[in-house]
């Protein structure tokens, strides 16, 4: 099934210079880049974005973050991409994140109290329509 998502280069992937290795690995995987664009994020986006996790003890820390450089912003096109491009980033930690993912292959950082985990993936359809509706409105 065709779907779309919404995907994220965090702000380690961008100031460690992966942006190009990052949509390498999207486009080889067959997956197609609707749109895309540079961001700093604001605390009033980022609130929206993880309302889930507001209450969480890491979610200062998150903000903290996502707060520290731009983003790179995208809409990712294809079969099946929501859990597909999950798969691609891997685990959360990207200590353990599986060798041949994003995150097993690029993260290595839990600096400070922050996991570091280099991109991100909306969890599910109607979070990836949430999601798109928000950073692309
Ligand atoms: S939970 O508690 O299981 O719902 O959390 P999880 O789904 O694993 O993570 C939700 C998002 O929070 C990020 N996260 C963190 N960021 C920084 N520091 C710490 N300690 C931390 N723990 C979790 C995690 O990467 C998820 O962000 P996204 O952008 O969705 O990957």
């Amino acid at each position: 099934m065709v779907e779309r998502t919404f995907m994220m280069i965090k702000p380690d992937g961008v100031a460690r210079g992966k942006i190009g290795e990052i949509i390498q690995r999207i486009e080889h995987k067959g997956y197609v880049i609707t749109a895309i664009k540079m961001v700093r994020p604001t605390h009033e986006l980022l609130a929206k974005h993880y309302a889930e996790h507001l209450d969480k003890p890491f979610y200062p820390s998150l903000v903290r973050y996502m707060t520290s450089g731009p983003v790179v912003a995208m809409i990712g096109e294809g079969t099946n991409i929501v859990t597909g491009w999950r798969m691609l980033m891997g685990e959360t930690n990207p200590t353990l994140a599986a060798p041949g993912t994003i995150r097993g292959d690029l993260g290595r950082e839990w600096s400070g109290d922050a996991i570091k985990n280099i991109v991100h993936g909306s969890d599910s359809i109607t979070a990836a329509e949430y999601e798109i509706s928000l950073w692309f409105s």
